[in-house]
């Protein structure tokens, strides 16, 4: 490993989570993972490979470009990807047999069209808006809009429809509660005006998969819960979770320096007695965030240090004090535990005044993924 800054992904941690997911909800409904953003930055194929081998049904994406990616990784399992399709996306997605999000008739023309070009019958989901304020038909437009694919559309099969749920990670159940009920009421409608069920309806991410049994229906769509963290700091913790990363890198230069020296770039910490700098060789390029800066702390041999001045784009400095005995090329722990002391994804998030999925996705290509099974 050339670069010394790097990620630990806990395969055996994010297969924890997974089977305990499935063990809360049970096998007779269907387990998408999100793998949405290089997986929330744990790495989409290391992290499909191992759903696919331990029985997870489906996976989801965002972009077309992440559901290549999975088909050109030779991952066979059925994926979704969330949202729509523009016009120009759709012999792409057909032909890479991703199942597509639908809300819109012009875009189901078009996609019918597309679909026909290549002679296959396309599986779509309908998105319905149920409160979320994003993408979706609404609720008075669902069944009308479910029938015209159904009975105009020969090469789109219907085979899902979802909606999705904005504060479902909230202890107040109300809001969740009301939508869950006012996307089954119009999953009947849809099934009503069809004349037939459509094989999965779906609604939960990880706040409903932990807080909301009445929203699991078909299928459940959790994400972050996948990868140790709960959606939020007061989500009900209903299944036990393990963090799926943790991140690295080593001391790269050491030096004594006076009270008064200031350190990095700005000037805006200045050595408040005689101490040891250390420079570390990880900076916001990295995803190691800039307000860390004077705020941020890291753990070397299970003792924990302050950032101080500002991160830079490659380097960062740590006050290691008066008399210290860390030497260069040892570690040091950015997230993850060292000795009796933990630093965590919750509190980078809580530092950096974000949430848990923000962390995880910042950390950039650059730094080398390391997979322990
Ligand atoms: C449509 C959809 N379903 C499921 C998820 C997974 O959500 P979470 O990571 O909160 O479990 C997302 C993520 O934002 C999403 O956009």
């Amino acid at each position: 490993m050339l670069y010394q800054t790097h990620i630990r992904i806990h395969l055996d941690h994010i297969r924890f989570n997974i089977n305990g997911i499935r063990q809360a909800i049970g096998a007779e409904r269907k387990l998408l993972i999100a793998v949405k953003a290089n997986a929330y930055g744990h790495g989409a194929v290391e992290v499909s490979r191992m759903a696919e081998e331990i029985g997870v049904d489906w996976l989801g994406v965002a972009t077309v470009p992440e559901g290549i990616q999975l088909r050109q990784a030779g991952i066979h399992l059925p994926i979704l990807k969330f949202s729509p399709v523009f016009e120009e996306e759709m012999e792409t997605a057909v032909h890479n047999n991703l199942v597509l999000t639908v809300c819109e008739l012009e875009n189901i023309h078009a996609l019918q069209a597309a679909s026909a070009a290549a002679g296959k019958r396309q599986p779509v989901h309908l998105k319905v808006e149920t409160g979320m304020g994003r993408i979706g038909v609404s609720i008075s437009e669902a069944p009308a809009l479910a029938t015209f694919i159904d009975q105009h559309c020969p090469n789109l099969e219907l085979e899902g429809i979802f909606t999705h749920l904005p504060i479902s990670d909230d202890p107040d159940p109300d809001y969740t509660r009301g939508q869950i009920q006012r996307f089954k009421a119009v999953a009947e409608d849809i099934h009503k005006a069809i004349g037939r069920r459509v094989d999965l309806v779906h609604c939960a991410n990880s706040g409903a998969v932990l807080g909301h049994d009445s929203g699991w229906l078909d299928m459940v769509r959790p994400g972050v819960m996948v990868y140790g963290t709960y959606p939020d700091p007061r989500t009900p913790r209903t299944i036990p979770l393990k963090p799926g990363m943790s991140f690295y890198t080593r001391v790269s230069f050491l030096k004594y320096v006076t009270a008064g020296t200031s350190i990095g770039y700005g000037r805006t910490w200045f050595a408040p007695q005689d101490t040891w700098i250390g420079t570390i060789p990880v900076g916001y390029a990295d995803g190691f965030n800039r307000l860390f800066s004077n705020r941020g702390r890291v753990l070397i041999n299970g003792r924990s240090y302050r950032l101080v001045g500002r991160v830079c784009m490659d380097q960062s400095m740590v006050d290691l004090g008066p008399t210290t005995d860390v030497k260069v090329g040892d570690e040091v722990v950015l997230m993850g535990r060292s000795g009796d002391e933990e630093i965590t994804c919750e509190e980078w998030a809580q530092t950096l005044n974000t949430i848990t999925y923000e962390v995880t996705c910042q950390i950039n290509p650059r730094v080398t993924r390391v997979y322990l099974h």
